[in-house]
């Protein structure tokens, strides 16, 4: 089976610094790293080496090409990523102490053209998953599209809006959020997570694990004790994973603690998408 995925795919731009620049300080990079990230694109990698087949939906500049060619690598199928706007960027300061501070420019990911969204999800069949995250428009449209298609919808919600899931809501099958995004959801709709019309909602809540919900039941995993050296992308890794694990035909069960296992090997690797684990990688380290 095909994920679809309308998903970001950003420049990331790492800037090393000894502490983050105050308002108006011109300060020096001590080391500096480009790179293929966004959470699409993250997700996109991950799904395709957990061995499923992934179709990415979404926009690049002229200057983007090689992200495209990166995914393509790494065994995405690239065929409807079109140009618009310039690539959209992520400008990242991090610290000695391994704080950050992100600025993100969407770019193309904010042009997503609805005539590319409507050819991919013409080759999609109800055996099929679609994914986005709220990093690109049209996500509620092409979520409606792919429910009425009959595939089964995911949405991992980040950067988080309560209107945003609000709109994506009555599509979805599943929803992975963080911690943070759980309560802030709790907060806005005034109603438990547990209560969300949606059959199967995982909450990630890093070195704790994750609890998972159906049906009014909640399960809850431990995480795989590791040493963090960086822990940009685990939560990408972690739901890329999943999405391919039940895609794959695994229960839930066993779909999160195979996402549990490549969000731990993640957070042990320093970068983002270009050090997504392999699913052999997965099954060597634990
Ligand atoms: P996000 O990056 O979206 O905030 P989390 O930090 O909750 O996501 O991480 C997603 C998943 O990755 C967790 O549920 C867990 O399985 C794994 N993970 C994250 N951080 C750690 C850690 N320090 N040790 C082990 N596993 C981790
Ligand atoms: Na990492």
């Amino acid at each position: 089976m095909t994920i679809f995925n309308l998903g970001s795919i950003n420049v990331d731009l790492v800037y090393r610094v000894p502490h983050l620049p105050g308002p108006g300080e011109t300060i020096a990079s001590t080391s500096f790293k480009k790179g293929l990230g966004g959470k699409g694109a993250n997700m996109s990698v991950a799904i395709a080496r957990a061995g499923s087949r992934c179709t990415h939906i979404g926009s690049v500049g002229d200057d983007g090409q090689w992200t495209v060619d990166t995914l393509a690598s790494a065994g995405v199928d690239t065929r409807h990523i079109h140009r618009s706007l310039p690539t959209g960027h992520a400008v990242i300061y991090v610290d000695d102490a391994g704080e950050n501070s992100i600025v993100l420019n969407a770019g193309a990911n904010s042009c997503v053209s609805s005539d590319v969204v409507a050819a991919a999800l013409a080759e999609a069949k109800d055996t099929d998953t679609f994914i986005c995250q709220n990093e690109t428009n049209l996500q509620a449209e092409a979520a409606q599209m792919a429910h009425a298609k009959g595939l089964s919808v995911a949405y991992a919600a980040a950067p988080f809006s309560a209107e945003a899931v609000k709109a994506v809501l009555p599509y979805l099958g599943l929803l992975v959020l963080n911690e943070v995004e759980a309560e802030q959801l709790q907060t806005e709709t005034g109603h438990p997570i547990s209560e969300l019309p949606v059959r199967d909602i995982v909450v990630t809540l890093g070195a704790a694990g994750c609890r998972w919900y159906r049906g009014g039941q909640r399960r809850d995993f431990a995480a795989i004790p590791v040493t963090p050296v960086d822990t940009t992308g685990a939560g990408d890794t972690f739901t890329g994973y999943l999405i391919a694990a039940l895609d794959q035909g695994k229960p839930m069960e066993a779909a999160i603690a195979l996402a549990g296992k490549a969000g731990a090997l993640m957070v042990t690797r320093l970068g983002t998408a270009e050090v997504i684990p392999t699913l052999q990688e997965v099954t060597e380290a634990f």
